[in-house]
């Protein structure tokens, strides 16, 4: 037998008896006559004593270790004279009568601690020595701990979990496909799920009633913190549903994981309409962790997000505000000792290309309620006390102001100043969870790209039955029956009621700018399941990643993944992906590569 305990579980409790631990060679403290060695394992850490009274071998042994050494230690559990506070086993030691060295080490590139000296690049590397450390492994607990809470509460609410296949055609979730070339069939290709959408519809038809499945979904698209082009789905659809049979489920899921998991009893989520979220946070995945909401001073456009105009509260005089369709502001309390260069390197934020604001315009609440602005010269203390008032600012705030000539474009500028300035007040804690639906999406967005509609969530989504009739006459205003749940500013999922019926998708399909013949060809084998009986049904996925690195307080989901990619989409320690042989390429009936 390799061990009899492990490296974090013996306590007081167990001075005296007798125990074989295995693990690796944390630290080694050579002091003379006495030598101590932290042994690590997954469990935690323990320190074996080499003494006066060890044998000379085991001495030379003792003497002969190095970092990361694996090791195995037979000896009796001591009470230790100086105790270490900071580790659960740190009130005892393990006085080593048998020491075996089970395999050696390289010295390891970089320090294998909490808080190691590797910069990133060389922890991906080595990802497996950096998997090591107890704060990247507890990630991957957490995240097993997050599965099994949601298969348990799936499995109780009479969900099956069935698996879909990988080598598949296209799938439309907007994003590049990851493709596959077919050996035996020259010249053609599988595309790599971006969702098992179309699947799991069909598995309604089949009457499967509740689905779901731990999947992972490929996306070739731009990587950023909370994207990997690989990633894990908690998938999920269910038959003979209505929106809010969804919602109430997946919100007791989310409360089950709270619960189990984090040991918060979460409220009943808020809801908020898509055009809400975006005329009050810019975003249609609002951090509501703070307030901070927009307050409307001008806007002359209407759109998804507003069908009301706002007069300006500002007189002429200023040609940027005269001439802007949209002003907006946000309150932040309490700011008003900002200095001028706190507020030049705000205007510097949003003036960066990313966010592409053209400047900003504070006003500071004195202690005596005036009111001073960076726009004084143009606007008397009356407009400025009126200003004072829209924003319901008191004395020692700050008003922060954007304006431009597209009124979204201005809004999308001011979510990031108030994510900016709701960081910078601290009031971004991710210890504080805030969940919330974000509902009524619409349809469809406008592609500058595409030049056409395309559907926002995707094209299996139904539109609300209220809103049918704009489908032939005012199609972008469709909204559909499409939510999102979003934490602290993070989409951690959506999904939304599907169409069932295929002359509604037939429709849908059309003003997505398909010919009948397209959607034949691409959609095809959903629109014929759909004549077989096709329930009414409808889901949604979770991101899985996004949901665990949440819980976990990361800022990258890379973390909670044991093999990720980097930004670039390599992942550096198999270094993929790489070059194929011209002999597979031609099995592949793939031509010539340069360069191979
Ligand atoms: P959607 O495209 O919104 O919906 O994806 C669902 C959730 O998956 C997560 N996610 C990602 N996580 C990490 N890296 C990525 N590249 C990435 N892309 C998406 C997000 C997102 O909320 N088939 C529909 C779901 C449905 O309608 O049932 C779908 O895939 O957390």
């Amino acid at each position: 037998m390799y061990r009899t305990r492990t490296c974090g579980e013996l306590r007081l409790a167990d001075v005296g008896e007798s125990v074989t631990l295995a693990g690796w060679v944390q630290s080694i403290h050579n002091l003379g006559a006495l030598t101590f060695v932290d042994l690590r394992d997954r469990y935690g850490i323990t320190q074996l004593a080499f003494n006066e009274d060890a044998s000379e071998d085991l001495r030379q042994k003792a003497a002969r270790l190095g970092r990361e050494y694996v090791l195995q230690a037979k000896g009796i559990v001591a009470e230790r004279y100086s105790k270490n506070k900071n580790l659960p086993t740190g009130d005892i030691e393990i006085l080593v009568d048998e020491l075996t060295i089970l395999n050696e080490s390289a010295t390891p590139p970089f320090t294998i601690e909490e808080n190691s000296d590797g910069g990133d690049d060389i922890r991906m590397k080595y990802r497996y020595l950096d998997l090591r450390r107890p704060c990247v492994r507890q990630n991957l607990e957490l995240r097993h701990k997050f599965a099994f809470e949601v298969r348990r509460y799936l499995d109780e609410h009479g969900f099956l979990e069935i698996e879909t296949p990988v080598l598949v055609n296209s799938t439309p979730e907007g994003a590049r496909d990851f493709v596959v070339p077919s050996r035996m069939n020259p010249g053609q290709f599988y595309a790599l799920p971006q969702s098992p959408q179309t699947l799991k519809q069909l598995l309604m038809v089949a009457g499967m009633d509740r689905y779901f499945q731990i999947v992972k979904c490929f996306r070739d698209e731009d990587l950023r913190a909370d994207r990997q082009p690989e990633f894990t789905q908690i998938d999920c659809e269910m038959s003979f549903v209505e929106q809010e049979d969804i919602l109430q489920m997946f919100e007791g899921m989310s409360r089950h994981l709270f619960k189990t998991i984090k040991g918060i009893e979460l409220p009943p989520l808020p809801r908020m309409t898509w055009a809400e979220a975006m005329r009050y946070y810019g975003s249609d995945k609002p951090d509501t962790r703070f307030g901070m909401r927009f307050v409307e001073l001008k806007c002359t456009q209407t759109d998804n997000a507003s069908s009301e105009t706002v007069d300006s509260i500002f007189p002429e005089g200023f040609a940027v505000f005269d001439s802007a369709a949209y002003i907006g502001a946000i309150l932040a309390e309490g700011q008003a000792s900002y200095t001028r260069k706190q507020i030049d390197q705000l205007t510097e934020f949003v003036k960066r290309p990313q966010i592409g604001a053209k400047g900003l315009v504070y006003a500071r609440v004195g202690e005596d309620g005036t009111v001073k602005s960076s726009v004084d010269k143009f606007y008397g203390q009356e407009t400025l006390q009126v200003l004072r008032d829209r924003m319901g600012a008191k004395a020692g705030d700050l008003i922060l102001i954007l304006s431009g000539d597209d009124a979204m474009k201005v809004r999308k500028q001011l979510c990031e100043l108030r994510l900016e300035m709701g960081t910078r007040m601290g009031l971004r804690n991710k210890d504080v969870y805030s969940c919330l639906w974000v509902v009524d999406f619409p349809m469809y967005e406008w592609s500058d790209e595409e030049q056409r509609l395309m559907a926002m969530h995707h094209p299996f989504t139904s539109p609300k039955p209220e809103d049918i009739p704009l489908l032939d006459t005012d199609p972008a205003k469709v909204r559909a029956n499409a939510y999102d749940m979003v934490i602290n500013g993070v989409e951690v999922g959506g999904g939304s009621i599907r169409i069932h019926d295929a002359r509604t998708q037939q429709k849908i399909f059309e003003i997505l700018g398909f010919t009948p013949e397209q959607a034949q060809q691409k959609f095809g084998f959903l629109m014929n399941a759909f004549k077989y009986g096709a329930p009414p049904h409808g889901g949604l996925a979770y991101g899985l990643d996004r949901f665990v690195s949440l819980f976990a307080g990361l800022d990258s989901i890379r973390d909670c993944i044991a093999f990720p990619k980097n930004n670039s989409g390599r992942d550096v320690m198999l270094d993929a992906p790489g070059i194929i042989d011209q002999k597979q390429l031609d099995e592949l009936s793939i031509g010539i590569v340069k360069g191979n």
